[in-house]
């Protein structure tokens, strides 16, 4: 085993996670946030720098979609499809 430091400036996590029972966020919309935004990093030659990836539940089921953008640790939360323009300025806020 080793450590590494993070390998992205940006490393954004969406939650696609589908419950059984109760609030989630992939049947709000979550699989569509997350290929629009892999295909727009790619769009704006971000590809090595930002990474977008799906992830399971961030215990955010209630106020999902939730998002989080690491190394900074910020959160975007009742994220929709129709929010993917905001949800673009922040990365560009949030990269470096
Ligand atoms: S299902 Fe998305 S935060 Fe829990």
């Amino acid at each position: 085993m080793r450590t590494e430091t993070e390998p992205y400036d940006l490393h954004i996590l969406v939650c696609t996670n589908q419950k059984e029972k109760g609030a989630s966020c992939g049947p709000k919309g979550g699989q569509e946030i997350v290929d629009h935004l892999k295909a727009w990093v790619k769009e704006q030659k971000f590809k090595g720098r930002v990474r977008v990836n799906k992830s399971g539940c961030l215990g955010k089921c209630e106020s999902g979609i939730a998002c989080v953008a690491y190394p900074k640790g910020e959160w975007v939360i009742e994220a929709k499809p129709s929010d993917l323009p905001a949800i673009e300025q922040w990365i560009l806020g949030n990269s470096p």
